[in-house]
């Protein structure tokens, strides 16, 4: 088991997913059979990483019930953050649940790939992909493989690598200690604390920062990209529970999750279903199924279906 405190900052609603962040925080969303925050959790596990601490704001409820039912082997702690100051301050607000090493995974930071080297490498690490929007993301610059500055949301970006949200530090009191700097300076991007800006706190003091490229990582931002996503990963993790497929016409790849109910529908391509959802006589496809979402006589493609909204 490892000495890791995982740290998930989870407090944001997610405007850009409305209507479907009306009654659910962005990390609750479902992709590929589950909510992010299931992929997230699962990532965390795989790590070997059994102490979480959640910074959780918008519907905390639905979160600390979502993880209390299916994660309760976890060691667990959620930290509120009363308002949305930005993600540093989120992750600052975690200091005194942490000690030790630690591991940051933003709540709508999906990563289909192996993330030890990154969180077990024996270095700070930071994920990076290469993008073509980075005037969105922070963005690393690097000179013969090293990082040597950093920058959240530049309007001229020094290169086009993303900073993907998926961050390892050896000592988490540093890390604390250089968000401080951060505070106290009153520095904001978009009026927000940045977690960016104590990364190039900790660089100036002269912290190694390793960068590790992450090419299996999905952005989750909008609906549009979500279905991508979903049709992304399914392209590549076909599972459909064997009863289902004597009842309903399946047609793959599909990612129905165990114990979902389904009763002569035409299911797929592309089509997920998260836990306890309920379908009959429905024809599905690229389409997203929600956790307990029931579905009559439904037909629909290319769509985000949820218990609220369908
Ligand atoms: C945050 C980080 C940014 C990072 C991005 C990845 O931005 O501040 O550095 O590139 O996540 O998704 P946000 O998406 O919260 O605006």
């Amino acid at each position: 088991m490892s000495n890791f405190t995982a740290i998930i900052p989870a407090a944001g609603k997610g405007v850009r997913l409305l209507p479907y962040t009306e009654h659910m925080p962005k990390t609750m969303l479902s992709v590929a059979g589950k909510p992010i925050l299931g992929h997230i959790l699962d990532q965390v596990e795989s790590c070997g990483i059994k102490k979480v601490v959640f910074i959780v704001g918008y519907k905390k409820e639905a979160i600390e019930e979502f993880v209390r039912e299916r994660y309760a082997h976890l060691d667990v702690t959620f930290v509120e953050q009363p308002e949305p100051k930005g993600l540093g301050h989120a992750i600052y607000l975690a200091k005194d649940a942490v000690s030790g090493p630690c591991f940051i995974l933003l709540g709508d930071t999906i990563v289909d790939g192996n993330l030890r080297p990154l969180v077990h490498g024996g270095k700070n690490a930071v994920g990076i992909k290469p993008v073509p929007d980075p005037q969105r993301f922070g963005i690393v610059e690097l000179k013969n493989g090293k990082i040597v500055s950093f920058e959240e949301k530049p309007a001229c970006p020094k290169s086009d690598l993303a900073i993907i949200g998926a961050y390892s530090f050896l000592d988490s009191a540093r890390l604390f200690s250089a968000l401080e700097e951060v505070i106290r300076s009153g520095k904001t991007v978009k009026n927000e604390i940045q977690l960016t800006d104590a990364l190039s706190v900790l660089l100036s003091r002269g912290e190694e920062i390793v960068p590790v490229l992450m090419n299996d990582w999905f952005d989750c931002g909008t609906v549009e990209v979500m279905i991508q996503t979903n049709r992304l990963l399914l392209s590549r993790h076909h599972r459909v529970p064997a009863e289902l497929e004597k009842n309903n016409k399946i047609i793959p790849p599909c990612w129905i999750e165990d114990g979902v109910k389904a009763e002569n529908c035409v299911l797929g391509p592309y089509v997920s279903a998260a836990y306890g959802a309920e379908l009959k006589d429905c024809t599905l496809e690229d389409c997203i199924v929600g956790p307990h979402t029931q579905l009559d006589k439904k037909t629909a493609v290319h769509a985000v279906l949820d218990k609220y909204n369908h």
